[in-house]
């Protein structure tokens, strides 16, 4: 059997469209999780700017001050075949490659030895930052680093702080590289979207 609805009159279905529209504009309505906003309510500017960064990454696997420290392995990891070792960094970023040099940030996370036949690292890491307005605001770094290329480039996929909505790449040239210690200095160059 058929329901019978009987038609809103025009009038009143034009008020409830009016009253929807104003009440999604002001905030979420109970028992609902999302909704559509402009980017200025969020303070956001009409156009985004372009940032170059340029630093320097420190990656001390050696001595009682390391930076990077190995926390797992595969049974079949070794120093030559060193595939399935994961290490967490925490490392300094200067604004020169002496690392007694001003420190702007650190690099938070992991990275993991990927290939079992080059040296080609995972990174999942934060360039933390603790410099001027850039203090408390971070880029998340998530990419593939053949270490031995003279160049990698690994994206930018997002930020906090003044990096909200960043989007980007970092690109990474060895500047210094230690064979006895494996202690590294890293060139970086990010280039970043954000408002
Ligand atoms: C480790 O850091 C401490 C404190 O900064 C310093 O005194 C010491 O010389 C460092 N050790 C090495 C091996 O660099
Ligand atoms: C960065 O912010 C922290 C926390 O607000 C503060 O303690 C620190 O002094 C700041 N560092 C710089 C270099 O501004």
């Amino acid at each position: 059997m058929a329901e019978n609805h009987p038609k809103l009159p025009c009038t009143a279905a034009f008020l409830l469209t009016l009253f929807s529209l104003i009440s999604s504009l002001a905030a979420l309505e109970p028992n609902t999780f999302s909704r559509h906003l402009s980017p200025s309510s969020l303070g956001l500017k009409k156009k985004e700017k372009l940032s170059h960064l340029h630093f320097y990454f420190h990656d001390i696997v050696a001595g009682e001050n390391a930076t990077a420290v190995r926390v797992a392995k595969a049974k079949t990891t070794t120093e030559t075949s060193p595939f399935g070792a994961v290490a967490v960094i925490d490392d300094p970023l200067t604004v020169s490659p002496d690392i007694g040099s001003k420190m702007v940030g650190k690099a938070q996370g992991i990275y993991a030895l990927t290939s079992k036949t080059e040296a080609s690292l995972l990174m999942a890491y934060n360039f933390a930052f603790m410099e001027g307005k850039y203090n408390g605001s971070s880029l998340g770094v998530m990419g593939r680093n053949p270490v031995f290329s003279a160049v990698r480039e690994m994206p930018v996929i997002g930020g906090s702080g003044v990096f909200r909505f960043a989007r980007g790449y970092a690109e990474a040239r060895t500047h210094a590289f230690d064979l006895k210690t494996g202690n590294a200095v890293v060139e970086y160059n990010v280039y970043v979207f954000h408002y």
